[in-house]
């Protein structure tokens, strides 16, 4: 099955509310977040740096950062800035993205000793981009209500591009819809003795781990 992203990309941008007043924002700020790209880049990697759990994808074997990598990284994510900036919901936007997407979770050979980046760091990552852009904004826009609504812009845009950068994580597994509740079903939810089998047994799964999509082990902290 081929999958249409940049359809996909498009019902995203209708859910979030993203309009073309929002594109026109971002393409406005673009000039102040380009003059501040190398210090809102070596903020996120100063950022990863604090975090062992973050700070081993860019360390060399014997555990020294490794400054090559490092500056390539910074200069891939300044690279990724300007995208955004240029962002247009056409073909390429999205294959963009979702290979972007998938360096992050399926590592190639040479990092393979790595493995993935966890999941919840791309989402940390997102986090802590808009609120760099949100600080940078409202320190070089005169403006409070335009950085506002720029902020606003911004903070769509990188969900609708979270949404796809995940894609090479998530994997959906719906369950399929059943019939409607009869009369005699009492299946509110307020009493868990009365949730139906099916959220007991997903709740139970994810205790025990099964689903713990990368959480860190209790035992091992992280
Ligand atoms: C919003 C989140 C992020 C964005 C937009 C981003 C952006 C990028 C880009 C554009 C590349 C270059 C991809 C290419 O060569 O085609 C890259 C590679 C890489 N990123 Fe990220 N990154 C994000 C989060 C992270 C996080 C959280 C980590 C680790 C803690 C990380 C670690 C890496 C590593 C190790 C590579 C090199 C992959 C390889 O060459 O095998 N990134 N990133």
């Amino acid at each position: 099955m081929i999958f249409d992203w940049p359809a996909r990309m498009r019902q995203m941008a209708d859910f979030v509310g993203f309009t073309d007043d929002d594109l026109a924002l971002v393409r406005a700020s673009g000039p102040i977040l380009l003059a501040r790209a190398d210090e809102l880049t070596a903020a996120v990697y100063d950022h990863f740096l604090k975090f062992p759990a973050a700070a081993r994808f860019f360390l060399t074997p014997d555990g020294q950062i490794d400054q090559t990598r490092l500056d390539r990284r910074k200069h891939s994510l300044a690279r990724w800035l300007r995208h955004s900036i240029d962002f247009r919901l056409d073909e390429q936007f999205p294959v963009f993205l979702l290979a972007m997407g998938v360096v992050h979770s399926n590592p190639s050979l040479e990092r393979g000793y790595l493995g993935s980046v966890p999941a919840r760091f791309m989402i940390g990552t997102m986090s802590f981009a808009q609120t760099a852009i949100a600080s940078a904004l409202s320190q070089d826009m005169d403006d409070p209500e335009r950085v506002l609504q720029a902020s606003i812009a911004w903070n769509k845009l990188l969900m609708l591009q979270l949404d796809v950068l995940l894609a090479g994580y998530v994997t959906e597994t719906p369950t399929p819809a059943t019939l409607p509740p009869t009369a005699s079903d009492d299946t509110d939810g307020s009493d868990p003795e009365n949730e139906p089998l099916g959220m007991r047994r997903v709740l139970t799964n994810i205790l025990d781990g099964n689903h713990a999509n990368g959480a860190p082990n209790q035992s091992e902290g992280d």
